[in-house]
């Protein structure tokens, strides 16, 4: 290359690097201007919280990614009280008016919409009465609702003490072997089948093979997918190129997800398999005859029960089953009220176990110290603006109640962080608790649809368990005396194996 040529070349080549390094300035100066906005101008800089915090939504996401938002937000309500500012544009309310502000109808006014950064478009499928708009989620849920009254529950109850009779047999055989028994896995072999049965019309075969389905491990790998989209959309507007940068796999699973779902909608509403059978589908069948749903609206429901109905029950009654291993107080007076009342295992059925006080205030303190939709559904302030907990938000604050956060704040319980039953029997210690804050099914328009089957069938479970079995934590599990301590938390708690040792008890 010739003097001039190589001078020209180094010359471009430092004006690039100048336009780069330019560049990199002003962005970094455009970001450190945002921070000082965030900390000092922004209309929710009045909020406490960590300062951190306040200042980009990078902290909150990183807590979100390693499991622990659940822990920091706790932690920040500790300190700084009921409302705090966990991002630049999000507050965490924990008290219990601001359920009703947030989640129910407002007077005269639709309920909050919900955070598009969470329940973000490449989440769930669009038709979903999840995604739907306010009035599509209306008429959905209206179709779907006569398949969680009480008579459509006793007219399920026979596919639910099927699938339970071969839960209680499995386990029979295992402790008749010696088995070491992983509840945690058992458990979900179990919701998942009966769900599956009745939103698809069959099981997942979970508990004859004894083994996990791949539908299992996609619902928890979608909890985890749902952290890394929410996490994405945070970054508006780079979300769209972040999301690029995910694993194909993730988007895959998702996919593949949808697809086996409507393969097996199909495959209960092809004419030429009908059966009559009182399941979720059936309801749902109806709804498309009075043309109140479309077919395809039908198709995209029956994913969205497996994935709401299935892990948040199975999480549930391992926790349960683990609190009654380190409580056998607790187990004593459950086994006393079930004694008391029934003299068969068969006698106990979906009428009789929510007769039980008792059993209902186990559940109750279990779902309260591990609420398994543990962080909560964000919603988002409309354009003109909401009260939430007597305060004015502007359009756009994205408002939220941790469940955890709030049912383990000792300004809402006292002993919080202890696993006390008696809390619900009306025990006077605990006259001050704040209960109407205690919400793990959420409130409103868009709260659980499944509550009441959600109960029913972890009630029937943990009887027939409790009746027939001897329950002891094997020292595999026992070991990490921490079992509970320090889980991490995607949508619901990660657990581990609960590994429990199976005694069948002589009747
Ligand atoms: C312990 C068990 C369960 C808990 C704690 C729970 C909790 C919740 C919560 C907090 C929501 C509100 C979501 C939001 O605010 O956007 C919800 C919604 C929902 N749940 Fe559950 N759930 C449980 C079991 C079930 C079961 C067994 C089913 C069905 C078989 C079910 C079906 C649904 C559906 C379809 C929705 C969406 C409702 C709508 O958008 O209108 N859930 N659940």
């Amino acid at each position: 290359m010739s003097q001039p040529a190589v001078s020209f070349f180094l010359e471009a080549v430092q004006s690039k690097a100048r336009a780069v390094i330019s560049l990199t300035g002003l962005v970094a100066v455009l970001f450190i201007i945002k921070i000082i906005y965030n900390l000092y101008l922004h209309p929710l800089a009045k909020y406490p919280g960590p300062k951190l915090y306040a200042a980009t939504p990078i902290p909150v996401s990183l807590a979100q990614l390693r499991g622990k938002l659940h822990a920091v937000t706790k932690s920040a309500h500790d300190q700084y009280g009921p409302v705090v500012r966990l991002s630049p544009n999000e507050l965490s309310f924990i008290s219990a008016p601001a359920w009703q502000d947030i989640y129910a109808r407002r007077q005269g006014k639709p309920a909050l919409p919900r955070d598009r950064t969470f329940f973000n478009d490449m989440l769930v499928e669009p038709q979903t009465m999840t995604m739907a708009n306010d009035t599509d989620h209306t008429r959905i849920r209206r179709s779907l609702n006569p398949a969680f009254s009480p008579r459509a529950l006793l007219d399920q109850e026979p596919i639910l003490q099927k699938n339970v009779d071969l839960l209680m047999d499995k386990l029979q055989e295992r402790a008749e072997q010696g088995l070491s028994t992983d509840l945690r896995a058992w458990y979900n072999y179990a919701t998942f089948d009966l769900i599956g049965d009745l939103a698809f019309g069959e099981t997942f075969g979970c508990l004859s093979t004894s083994r996990f389905h791949e539908w299992v491990q996609m619902v928890l790998d979608y909890f985890f997918a749902a952290t890394l989209l929410h996490v994405v959309h945070r970054f508006y507007p780079l979300n769209k190129i972040l999301a690029m940068l995910l694993p194909a796999s993730v988007m895959k699973k998702k996919q593949r997800h949808s697809e086996m779902a409507i393969e097996k909608v199909h495959k209960r509403t092809d004419p030429q398999n009908a059966v009559e059978r009182p399941d979720f589908i059936h309801h749902l069948m109806k709804a498309v005859s009075s043309k109140n749903i479309t077919s395809s609206e039908l198709d995209n429901q029956a994913s969205i029960l497996i994935l709401a109905g299935s892990e948040t029950t199975s999480v549930t009654l391992t926790y349960i089953t683990y609190f009654l291993t380190q409580h056998p107080e607790v187990l004593e007076k459950l086994r006393a009220e079930l004694q008391e009342n029934f003299k068969t295992e068969s006698d106990i059925d979906l009428l009789s176990v929510n007769r039980l006080q008792y059993l209902q205030a186990v559940v109750q303190e279990s779902l309260r110290c591990r609420p398994p939709i543990t962080n909560g559904f964000p919603r988002q302030v409309p354009k003109d603006g909401a009260m939430v907990d007597g305060n004015f938000l502007p359009n756009g604050t994205v408002v939220n109640i941790n469940h955890w956060a709030a049912y383990q704040s000792a300004s809402n319980f006292s002993q919080a962080d202890e696993f006390i039953p008696d809390r619900w029997m009306g025990d006077a210690r605990f006259d001050k608790d704040n209960k109407d804050v205690f919400q793990p099914f959420s409130v409103g328009p868009r709260n659980c649809i499944g509550q009441k089957f959600a109960y029913d069938s972890m009630k029937l479970i943990l009887s027939r368990m409790v009746w027939r079995f001897n329950l002891k934590l094997e020292e595999v599990s026992k070991k990490k005396a921490d079992w509970i301590t320090g889980q991490l938390a995607f949508v619901s708690f990660h657990q581990p194996p609960l590994n429990v040792e199976l005694e069948v008890r002589s009747q």
